[in-house]
């Protein structure tokens, strides 16, 4: 399902977000892909996709999807007729907005291969690219705002952290003796100062996400399965990471716990989304 994009801004870089939401969400527990859980009187999926619009930052927006999911779909669909009808109503008082170009993908059995798939659906003009998590569905604008800057500026890849709050410890499986007193030992502490908590959206110049995903699509299941982000890909490559500041409305939504939490930001007192810079 495509529409024509009304500005594609060929002067300046021309940027897409792909935001990845073909999970099955097992760890939630909905017995549905994640994506079509509801939050706030709509589904996750619709919260991310009006984050990404809000930023007002991609010529076009590709969604990888469980295959053949036809409610993921329409509500796709859905909201094309939403940001389209938003460009009607700004352009009518001035303040018009781009309207991006909505791409839909089947998604694939990892998240890596969902990204890949909606790579291989980028506009060719495309030269910059954001990788989001649907479950992070009320990442602010600001955070996109910063991704966004940081890659004008020259940054091959960035991503945003905040830091952590918990001592990080190692530990290994408890052995001999040890058995009987805890089922695993310590083996380090690692430096808090020096840690930080990744999130998404993270962005990259599309000839390197292109290059580190390539490389990624060899790697056997064992190390499929260790593939958590895009910029752990890139850093492979011997590419420079830069991280710039992400934000706690950005939690991805992965248990329990984290719908309610969301469920809050979006009821509270604070307003959403749009409190925390
Ligand atoms: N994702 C995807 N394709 C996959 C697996 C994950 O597009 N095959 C997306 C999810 O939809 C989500 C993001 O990657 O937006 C982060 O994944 P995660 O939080 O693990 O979501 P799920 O895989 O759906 O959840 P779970 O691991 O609990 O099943
Ligand atoms: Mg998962």
């Amino acid at each position: 399902m495509d529409t024509a994009p009304t500005n594609p801004s060929p002067a300046g870089p021309v940027t897409a977000v792909i935001v990845v939401a073909a999970g099955s969400g097992q760890r939630l527990g909905y017995g549905m892909p994640k994506a079509k859980v509801p939050l706030g009187g709509d589904t996750i999926l619709t919260h991310a996709l009006r984050g990404v619009a809000a930023a007002g930052i991609a010529q076009q927006i590709c969604v990888a999807i469980p295959p053949g999911d036809s409610e993921l779909q329409a509500l796709c669909e859905a909201f094309t007729q939403e940001i389209a009808a938003l460009h009607r109503r700004t352009a009518a008082s001035g303040r018009g907005v781009p309207v991006p170009l909505v791409t839909v993908v089947d998604g694939g059995a990892s998240r890596a291969e969902s990204v890949r798939a909606a790579m291989a659906a980028l506009l060719p003009a495309v030269d910059s690219v954001l990788v989001h998590d649907a479950a992070r569905a009320l990442a602010p604008e600001s955070v996109f705002h910063r991704v966004v800057a940081a890659l004008g500026a020259g940054a091959a890849a960035v991503i945003p952290v905040i830091p952590v709050v918990d001592t990080v410890k190692t530990v290994e499986a408890t052995t001999g003796d040890g058995v009987a007193l805890a089922p695993e030992v310590v083996t380090g502490t690692a430096a808090r100062e020096f840690l930080r908590a990744v999130q998404t959206p993270q962005g990259f110049a599309r000839d390197i996400l292109q290059r580190a995903h390539e490389a990624a699509a060899g790697f056997d299941a064992d190390r499929a399965a260790l593939v958590t982000d895009d910029a752990m890909l890139v850093e492979l490559l011997g590419v420079p990471v830069h991280a710039v500041r992400g934000a706690s409305q950005s939690l991805k939504i992965t248990t329990p716990l984290d719908l309610i939490l969301a469920e809050g930001l979006l009821e509270g007192p604070l307003g959403a989304r749009w409190v925390e810079g």
